[in-house]
């Protein structure tokens, strides 16, 4: 049998640092789309070796060959082009997202520090929650260019708009774009302008009063799931979206979507991640698209950084 060169190729490869709910039905979907190998990471190791083998043990009957490993140890997320954080604990009923500050702050940060050791050309996504806050975190330890750093919060609520959109008016859910930016909180800020039903904006298909109520609905869409579950919150949807900016970075399509961004200047807003559209390609962010908002969008941003700036400034007594 003829000789190959000996060539080294590094498949994809995704880590995921968190098993809890979100990051392991993240690290399904990676796999199971046959998108990149995956490395789940979690203090203790037992519980990601256990979703790894799972997962591994349904290759066969889900048609990929992807390696899942699962492991507590940081030196097996080496080499990974996506390192996404969603270790931290997640909100109880009656809890804000700012609640978990202190404790999410704290993980957020030596986490960050402990992956970008092993993987210092990787591209961030951060889903832990405040989720703004947590990726200023991330982007100041890791010392990365802010645009290998973003959060996830923007598709997860526009898809909840979108959601409850096509529920409203009856259609299929594919029609429907939905538009939601600001930071992932209740000062959020859907805009029914950029909502569209195959191409036409929502503002002619509804009268202001329901729009206003799918808004509302929208704002509270976290805190809906929370209260019905009461053991935890949403994680499908939320995986989901991460695994949709996933795809565009390792698949360089270039994708607009709403996506917790560094701004410099855009939106009149400087020194802050917030969710505004931005284009998903390779290198990570490669751009931030401005909108032409009208004065009370513009000021509905602004009020929404002031409250991510607020609580920023408490999380960054805790930098190192
Ligand atoms: C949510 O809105 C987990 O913050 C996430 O459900």
């Amino acid at each position: 049998m003829s000789t190959y060169l000996s060539v080294t190729c590094i498949p994809t490869r995704v880590s995921v640092i968190g098993a809890g709910h979100v990051g392991s039905t993240l690290a399904q979907r990676i796999a199971e789309k046959n998108l990149a190998d995956v490395i789940l990471l979690d203090v203790e190791a037992g519980r990601p070796k256990g979703i790894a083998l799972d997962l591994m043990e349904a290759r066969g009957l889900e048609g990929h060959d992807r390696q899942i490993i699962g492991t507590d140890d940081y030196r097996d997320t080496a080499n990974s082009n996506i390192v996404v954080i969603t270790a931290g604990l997640p909100r109880r009923p009656g809890m804000t997202r700012d609640d978990l500050l202190r404790t999410n702050a704290q993980i957020v940060i030596e986490t960050t520090q402990k992956a970008i050791a092993h993987s210092p050309d990787a591209v961030l996504v951060i889903i832990t929650n405040p989720l703004d806050v947590m990726t200023y975190l991330a982007w100041k330890v890791s010392g990365f260019p802010s645009y290998r750093v973003m959060g996830m919060a923007g598709i997860l609520d526009s898809s909840r708009f979108q959601t409850f959109i096509a529920m409203e008016l009856g259609v299929s859910t594919a029609d429907v774009h939905a538009m939601v930016l600001g930071g992932h909180g209740d000062l959020m800020v859907p805009l029914p302008r950029f909502s569209t039903v195959s191409g036409i904006p929502i503002t002619e298909l509804m009268d202001p009063d329901t729009i206003h109520r799918l808004v509302e609905r929208t704002r509270n869409g976290g805190a809906e799931i929370v209260n019905l579950m009461q053991t935890g919150g949403a994680y499908f949807a939320p995986a989901s979206s991460a695994y949709t900016m996933v795809e565009s970075i390792l698949c360089n399509q270039s994708r607009l979507l709403p996506v917790a961004s560094y701004l410099s200047g855009e939106y009149g807003l400087n020194d802050i991640f917030m969710g505004v559209p931005a284009f998903l390609s390779c290198r990570g962010i490669e751009r931030v698209l401005e909108l032409d908002l009208k004065d009370e969008e513009r000021d509905a941003l602004h009020q929404s950084a002031q409250a991510i700036r607020h609580t920023l400034d408490d999380a960054l007594k805790m930098m190192p």
